[in-house]
Parts: C-alpha cells; sequence; structure tokens
C-alpha cells in the first residue's frame, strides 16, 4: 500500500511516499529556517505564506523522486496536530484536495505519534544510521517513549503505534527550546541546537557546573528553564539590576573559542544527562505499573543529538531493553513518519472525514 504524506505544522514543509507503513520511497523537507533566522525564532505568519508557495512543489517532488504517479497513491496522510494552527491548514487543506479528488481516504495523524513511529521505520533507500533496525513483526511492545523537540519533551507509556498515554512532560521549556535558547545565548544562528551539538563534541563537559532540575523524586516531567538561565549567567554574568534594566557585563563576544566548546558541552552534558535519568525513572515506573517496557522508542528533533543518541543505545544495553533512535532523515519534522503511522491507521480500519480540522493543541 503506497500512502502519500504531508506534513506543515511549524516551519518544514513536508511530503512523503512511503510503502507498507515502513519503506520510504522519497521524503522531501523544504526547511524555512533562512526567514525565520533574523527573528531567531518561527514567525507563524510567515511560516503558513511559505507554506503555501512550497506545499505543491513538495508534493509534485515527493511524488517524483518516488517514481509514483497521483493515482497510484492509496491513501492521502496529513499531520493535522499540534502545530501552529495557520501552518497546519495548509497542510490539511491540500491533503483535503487531494483526496476529495482522486476518491482516497484522508487520514489525519498526531504529530507527536509520528515522531515516535519514525522509530520504527526502515528508511529504505536513504541510508540509515541507526543502530537496530527493527523487522517489522518484532514485538517491541509496550514501549516507553520519548519525544524530544522544539516544543515537546514528554514520556510515554505506548501501547501500540496509535495508542500511548502521557507518563510526564516539561513544566516549562521544552529541550530543544532550551537547546535553541542557549545557543542564542553563545551567538549561533537559529535554529541553535545542532550548532551547539557540533562545538559540543570539542569540549570539556566538565568545565562549567550547571545544573540538572529532577523535580521531585521519581517524577516523570521534567524542567529546562533553570539550566537555560544558568546557561545565559555563565556567558553573560550575573545580571545588573533586574526586570527590563538588568543589564550584563559579558557577552558571547569575550569568549574563546575554546570556551564556548567547554560552555556548550556542559551544557549538553546535563541536558542529556537529565533526559536520560527521566527514561530510567520511566522504565521503573512502567515495571512498577506491571508494563516493563520492551523498547524504548526515541523521537522529535532532539533526537538527533549526538549524545543523546549514544545515551539512549547505552541505557538500552545497561536495562536490556530495544533501543530505537530513528535514522537522521526521519528525526526532524518530515512527513515520511506521517505516511508510515497512516499505514497503520487504515490496517486498523480508520480514515477521516473530509470534515477533518487542524487542532492547534496536543
Ligand atoms: O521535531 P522538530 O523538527 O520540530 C518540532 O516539532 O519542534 O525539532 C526541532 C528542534 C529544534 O529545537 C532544534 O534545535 C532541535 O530540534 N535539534 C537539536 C539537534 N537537531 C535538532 N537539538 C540538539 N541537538 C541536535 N543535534
Ligand atoms: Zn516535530
Amino acid at each position: 500500500m503506497l500512502t502519500l504524506g504531508i506534513e506543515s505544522s511549524c516551519d518544514e514543509t513536508a511530503a512523503a511516499v512511503v510503502r507498507d507503513g515502513r519503506t520510504v520511497l522519497s521524503n522531501i523537507i523544504a526547511s524555512q529556517h533562512d526567514l525565520h533566522a533574523e527573528y531567531a525564532g518561527v514567525v507563524p505568519e510567515i511560516a503558513s505564506r511559505a507554506h503555501l508557495e512550497r506545499i505543491t512543489p513538495v508534493i509534485d517532488g515527493a511524488l517524483k523522486e518516488a517514481g509514483v504517479a497521483l493515482e497510484e497513491v492509496d491513501a492521502i496522510a496529513v499531520g493535522n496536530r499540534p502545530g501552529l494552527i495557520g501552518s497546519l491548514l495548509v497542510g490539511v487543506s491540500a491533503a483535503k484536495a487531494l483526496a476529495w479528488s482522486l476518491g482516497k481516504p484522508l487520514v489525519g495523524i498526531d504529530h507527536i505519534k509520528a515522531h515516535l513511529y519514525a522509530a520504527t521505520m526502515t528508511p529504505g533507500s536513504s541510508g540509515s544510521d541507526a543502530k537496530t533496525l527493527t523487522p517489522s513483526n518484532q514485538n517491541m511492545y509496550p514501549a516507553l517513549g520519548l519525544v524530544v523537540s522544539g516544543g515537546h519533551t514528554s514520556l510515554f507509556a505506548v501501547r501500540s503505534p496509535l495508542e500511548m498515554e502521557l507518563l510526564g512532560k516539561s513544566i516549562d521549556d521544552a529541550v530543544g527550546e532550551a537547546y535553541d535558547k542557549a545557543a542564542v545565548v553563545l551567538g549561533l544562528p537559529f535554529p541553535g541546537g545542532p550548532k551547539l551539538d557540533k562545538l559540543a563534541q570539542r569540549g570539556d563537559p566538565n568545565q562549567v557546573s550547571l545544573p540538572r532540575s529532577t523535580l521531585a523524586p521519581g517524577s516523570l516531567d521534567f524542567s529546562f528553564s533553570g539550566l537555560k538561565t544558568a546557561m545565559l549567567y555563565a556567558v553573560r554574568g550575573q545580571p545588573v539590576g533586574r526586570g527590563k534594566s538588568a543589564r550584563f557585563e559579558r557577552s558571547h563576544e569575550g569568549l574563546s573559542e575554546q570556551e564556548k566548546y567547554n560552555l556548550a558541552a556542559s551544557f549538553q552534558k546535563a541536558a542529556v544527562e537529565t533526559v536520560l535519568l527521566k527514561l530510567h525513572w520511566a522504565v521503573d515506573h512502567m515495571a512498577d505499573q506491571g508494563k516493563r517496557p520492551l523498547a524504548i522508542l526515541v523521537g522529535g528533533g532532539v533526537s538527533a543529538n549526538s549524545a543523546l543518541r549514544k545515551g539512549v543505545v547505552a541505557l538500552g544495553e545497561e536495562l536490556n531493553l530495544l533501543a530505537l533512535v530513528p535514522p537522521m532523515s526521519l528525526c526532524l519534522d518530515n512527513a515520511a513518519m506521517i505516511a508510515g503511522l497512516a499505514y497503520e491507521r487504515l490496517l486498523a480500519g480508520e480514515s477521516d472525514r473530509l470534515d477533518l480540522e487542524a487542532i492547534a493543541t496536543t
């Protein structure tokens, strides 16, 4: 079965063709990072306008690269929640128009569930660096799911690709957001997460002491705002004055390259250790409930992080669990994960009507 996936929830316009939920025939992603860089964050109005301009060529590109004609597609899938409402509407409208004109099923997909499904997909011809690729018949449920992105840091007890229960989430910043803010403080361009990751690999992670917030013992919630503020003060010093009149004595401009590397490495260690600790606690929590996970599934943009990828694989080995991180091509927002998960919905006999809504919240 061939599914065409469409994704436009934030600042990536993406389309993909996937066979039988796992084999990625094409995975086209048009990023808008250049349009948002000067604002150091995604501007919703700019994002939706850019989606409008790009959606048709991106869909055409995905079909062409897959060598598939529109009429050969069996279903049209679209990420319809959560995300920026104006951005979501562009993808949802395009998907409805295609489904209606072709007379094919329309399948709305939850972006967060799709990020976790990506960890279970075989990347087809695009190549994989994932440590373990799972044969489709290998049982991995119940699984523990971790979604780490610019908008989410959440843990889920995953019963199946379509059913999951929230165990904990960030009470303030998402880990990707903390990465992006820490990167701004170091003077790196938006989105800074991947750039900070690169610098960190050249630094000494024990040079700067930064806090790890675990909240209450056993809590499966996260907090990254303290780490973000500690990073700000480590680079700029304590502020003089309060509120809007607060001034800093220093900035990243006074730092040597090696000092930047060390700060990045220390931030990375604090952020990743916190996430890994909570993963370990969540495995214990599920085991206590009589549902010890068979696998850890990780998804979302921060699953591209070098230290997190290594740490998750090591944790899997330590706890004797399958540890699945997506191939790099499926970590950031993409439509292959949308097309993949749609296959599971179709297998379960589910699809949506043409009044499918775009929904901003989880
Ligand atoms: O899933 P995603 O593409 O979009 C959201 O749904 O948010 O995630 C984007 C986030 C950004 O915050 C970006 O800085 C972060 O993922 N990110 C990384 C890395 N690659 C992307 N953070 C740390 N290390 C990386 N290598
Ligand atoms: Zn995402």
